[in-house]
């Protein structure tokens, strides 16, 4: 056979893959609540000011035995009851965190180990807000693809780590928790076509400083400019997230949940007014969870099913975006 650049080559052997689906869902968050009341004594800001502009009442701030890979074994064992499956029949454990910082080893191997998934490769990603998404995106091709058959996908965040207690612009918006999901094999076709894509010129809307070029600071924390990020959600985001729909073949108005990143109020409930989703459940887990970056869209999910709101078979839009700036979302039919 002659490929692409004109060479003359065998096949080589690859194993055969199948439909992927998500088999389960699982969250974690930290034990301590902190209402908007508690935030406002260390920036200037009022509750109402929060509630408003964001739509956050409390958020969970982990503490310090809630560490990453506590939290993501939490979630992740929840996540593999509901799915019926064995750690140990986990080939692969994606990690999505933009606050480890514990840059080695990677955080999906020590999961894997805690969790006795003996046979699993580990790999974290960075890709921040979108980062679960993302993940979905490769887990789901592993498997049909047949390089695994079960995947371990992992969104956690110590947002406290990251985030200045004192910077009005951010602290009453980010918080803690870690969220879970299983994805392996299925009869039918159960994760739609992701649709991903990167906004490195915006990229200074949402960053830790320093940067890669500024001398180093201390303690680097999270910047962002709000308004910007908004407004890029509004513009870029919210017309793919039509996209998302189409390629999966779903009509706006079939859609059982939306469920975005869980950034803000106003943007979740803008995002389904755009969409036009009239009869999904809106997921709104930023008012209990705060923004919660890479868990916020499995916490949700988790969030949903606990309020009885989806059931098994449900079609459910996820959308994922953030720092990069950098977004990816796909339809899913939920287990
Ligand atoms: O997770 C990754 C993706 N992140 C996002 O998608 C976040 C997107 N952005 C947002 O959620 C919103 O921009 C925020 C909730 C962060 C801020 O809401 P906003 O409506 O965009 O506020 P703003 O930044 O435009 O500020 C409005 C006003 C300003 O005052 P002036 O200039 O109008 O006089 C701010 O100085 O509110 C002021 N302000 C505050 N007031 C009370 C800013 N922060 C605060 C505060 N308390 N904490």
């Amino acid at each position: 056979m002659t490929d692409e650049v004109g060479f003359e080559r065998r096949a080589l052997r690859v194993s055969g893959g199948s439909p992927s689906a998500i088999l389960g869902v699982g969250g974690y968050r930290p034990r301590r609540v902190v209402g908007n009341a508690e935030v406002c004594a260390r920036i200037d800001s009022s509750e109402e000011w929060i509630e408003q502009r964001s739509g956050i009442r409390e958020r969970r701030f982990a503490d310090a035995s809630e560490t990453l890979p506590v939290m993501s074994a939490a979630a992740a064992g929840k996540a593999l009851a509901h799915a019926g499956v064995r750690a140990a029949e986990i080939d692969l454990v994606l990690v999505a965190s933009m606050s480890n910082l514990v840059q080695t080893p990677p955080l999906a191997t020590r999961l894997a180990h805690e969790l006795g998934a003996r046979g699993a490769a580990g790999v974290d990603l960075s890709a921040a807000c979108a980062g679960f998404c993302h993940a979905l995106a490769l887990a789901s091709d592993a498997v049909r693809a047949g390089s695994a058959r079960h995947v371990l996908v992992v969104g956690a965040e110590r947002m406290t780590d990251i985030v200045e207690p004192g910077d009005r612009s951010i602290a009453f918006l980010f918080a803690d928790g870690a969220g879970a999901v299983v994805v392996g094999p299925a009869a039918v076709e159960a994760i739609g076509p992701v649709v991903r894509r990167a906004f490195g010129a915006y990229g200074d809307a949402l960053r830790m400083d320093g940067g890669w070029t500024d001398p180093a600071p201390d303690r680097p924390w999270m910047r962002m400019d709000g308004r910007r990020v908004f407004r890029w959600a509004m513009d870029d985001v919210a017309p793919a997230a039509r996209t998302m729909l189409d390629l999966a073949g779903v009509d706006p108005g079939e859609l059982d949940a939306l469920v975005p990143h869980q950034a803000n109020l106003r943007i979740t409930e803008l995002l389904a007014e755009r969409l036009g989703t009239s009869r999904a459940v809106l997921s709104r887990d930023v008012v209990v969870s705060g923004n919660t970056s890479a868990a916020s869209i499995p916490l949700a999910l988790e969030a949903l099913y606990a309020q009885g709101l989806v059931a098994s078979g449900d079609t459910a839009l996820l959308v994922g975006f953030g720092a990069g700036l950098n977004f990816a979302g796909q339809t899913v039919l939920l287990p």
